[in-house]
């Protein structure tokens, strides 16, 4: 299947991700997480994001749309895949369908991780993430069996630099403005589902998990 994960900030885009991939057989392709790797490698595409990202700004349309037509040429790519935080704005949508057309292929579906923003805060606050596997916790909802330490490889957790109350201001309004009518510019084509991404993980999953075997 190729897929489309739309949601705002903790809206459990990443949580999902690696279940729907491992159920499903498909590539992951996380903009934000190809971004930050490559922010803490200071390569030149890292370098030019930077800014941005500590600003919960979106970086520019360019970079992003040429980060995904690279990986989207990895062979595993080739069957199906899921792009968790890409499009985020109608530029990258329209660039993502003249790619996909030029393969001769398009999204099946977009998941809509719908949320009230009031419940993000806490959730993004009290992440911390394992970066080499993309493993996601949080103090709260998904505490690690040692606080501060990665269940499988006993390696530190981290917390992303613009996970404060702050940056998640920018980021949010990033959503409503620029990525909200990425989500009404493909109901157009009648290919979003919608989930209730306020209810417990297992219960967004198998939303999910209906809506990808309907
Ligand atoms: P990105 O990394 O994509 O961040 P984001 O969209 O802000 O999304 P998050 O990763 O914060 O949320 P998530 O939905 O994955 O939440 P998670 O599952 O981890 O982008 C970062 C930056 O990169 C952007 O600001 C921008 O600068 C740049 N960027 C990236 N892509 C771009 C693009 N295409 N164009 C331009 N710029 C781009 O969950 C959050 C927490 O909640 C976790 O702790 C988790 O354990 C917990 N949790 C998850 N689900 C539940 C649940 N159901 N109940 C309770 N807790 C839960
Ligand atoms: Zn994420």
């Amino acid at each position: 299947k190729r897929l489309i994960l739309v949601g705002p900030p903790g809206s459990g885009k990443g949580t999902q991700s690696p279940i729907i991939k491992d159920d499903y057989c498909l590539c992951h392709l996380a903009t934000g997480d190809m971004l930050r790797a490559a922010v803490a490698a200071k390569t030149p595409l890292g370098i030019k994001a930077k800014e941005a990202m500590d600003k919960g700004e979106l970086v520019s349309d360019d970079l992003v749309v040429g980060i995904i037509d690279e990986a989207m040429k990895k062979p595993s790519c080739q069957k199906g895949f899921i792009l968790d935080g890409f499009p985020r704005t109608v530029v990258q949508a329209e660039k993502l369908d003249e790619m996909l057309q030029k393969q001769g292929t398009k999204i099946d579906k977009v998941l809509n991780f719908a949320i009230d923003d009031a419940i993000l805060e806490e959730r993004i606050t009290g992440r911390w993430i394992h970066p080499p596997s993309g493993r996601t916790y949080h103090t709260k909802f998904a505490p690690p069996k040692v606080p501060g330490v990665d269940d499988v490889t006993k390696e530190p957790l981290i917390q992303r630099k613009d996970d404060t109350a702050e940056v998640l201001k920018s980021r949010l309004e990033a959503f409503h403005r620029q990525t909200e009518p990425v989500i009404d510019y493909y109901a157009k084509k009648g290919a979003v589902a919608q989930l209730h991404a306020e209810k417990p993980p297992k219960e967004v999953t198998a939303e999910v998990q209906k809506v990808l075997s309907s």
